[in-house]
């Protein structure tokens, strides 16, 4: 079977495929499906200082092509994560990517001073910078290049550990933010996080969420996804982990074709949550078909 085993700046991942944040929970749920150690990486529930409940009332809505949700952080706080779920999520073999989400600078770097003590079980620390969900940090820092250097910086100097910056797609020009985060010194961005989206149910004339927006993930999203991803592999020195919409190998491929060094894959699993096993069998296939190495594909985009 072919190689697809990559590598997202000094992380070494034996597959492309990383389970996207809140769409796994810290991975636990999903081991009685197949076993997680064929991932490349879990990524966990946006974390945040304090344990959340996250928002009240309907926080997922379906659309075409893909769903809203709303759910508004919910978490159980760093210090529950790190003495319940990071030993499980070592232990099963994928990297661990800690999804690292905040109000305020000083949250991110209360974060980071946490989890950096713990690093011998950890990967990289995604920093979120995108979650739309929330009225401050997330998507208001993330939405403000010098917001993103500015806290990158800072996030720095505390810690040696892998910083993935997450950016959100809510923004009018997503090279500014990536460069800011490489600037900051980031080791790598993951894009995108969600789109901002509303459904309104026509009887009541309220959003279907009670949080009024939401994230829009899923198939539909792909397009923009792959757009930014090729756009920010022109100008970035960084690494790029794509994530949005996808629910085959062949999307895997068309995002690492694009530039991205490793994907992050959610609202597929929602639907089926042992897709990543298909998935990799396909990879491992047409690799060894195409007789090629599947690191060798990232950013090999032929423009017109
Ligand atoms: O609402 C949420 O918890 C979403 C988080 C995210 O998009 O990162």
């Amino acid at each position: 079977m072919g190689d697809i085993s990559v590598k997202v700046g000094s992380v070494n991942l034996k597959s492309p495929l990383i389970l996207a944040s809140g769409t796994c929970n810290f991975g636990r749920e999903l081991a009685e499906f197949y076993d997680l150690s064929i991932l490349g990486g879990i990524s966990s529930k946006g974390l945040t200082i304090k344990p959340r409940a996250g928002n009240p009332g309907v926080r997922v809505a379906e659309c075409d092509s893909g769903m809203l949700n709303s759910v508004g952080l919910q978490n159980p706080g760093v210090e529950y994560f790190i003495e319940n779920d990071l030993d499980f999520m070592k232990n099963s073999g994928a990297a661990v990517i800690v999804n690292v989400a905040g109000h305020s600078y000083e949250d991110y770097i209360d974060m980071v001073k946490t989890l950096d003590p713990h690093k011998d079980k950890i990967d990289a620390l995604e920093i979120n910078l995108s979650c739309p969900n929330v009225k401050e940090g997330c998507m208001t820092i993330g939405s403000d290049p010098q917001a993103i250097k500015y806290i990158t910086s800072e996030l720095r100097k505390l810690t040696d550990l892998p910083l993935w910056i997450k950016l959100t797609p809510n923004v009018t020009d997503i090279k500014a933010t990536a460069l800011a985060a490489q600037a900051g010194g980031a080791d790598a961005v993951v894009l995108i996080n969600t789109l901002m989206g509303m459904r309104i149910d026509i009887r009541t004339r309220r959003p279907v969420l009670t949080n009024n927006t939401g994230g829009y993930s899923g198939p539909a999203v792909k397009p923009v996804a792959i757009r930014m991803v090729a756009e920010c592999s022109q100008v970035l020195d960084i690494p790029i982990v794509g994530c949005g919409g996808i629910a085959d190998y062949k999307d895997v491929l068309e995002f690492m074709i694009a530039g991205a060094s490793a994907v992050e894959i959610g609202t597929a699993c929602l639907v089926h949550p042992a897709l990543p096993v298909d998935i990799t069998a396909d990879l491992e296939k047409y690799c060894s078909d195409n007789d090629l190495l599947l690191k060798d594909l990232t950013g090999t985009l032929q423009r017109w």
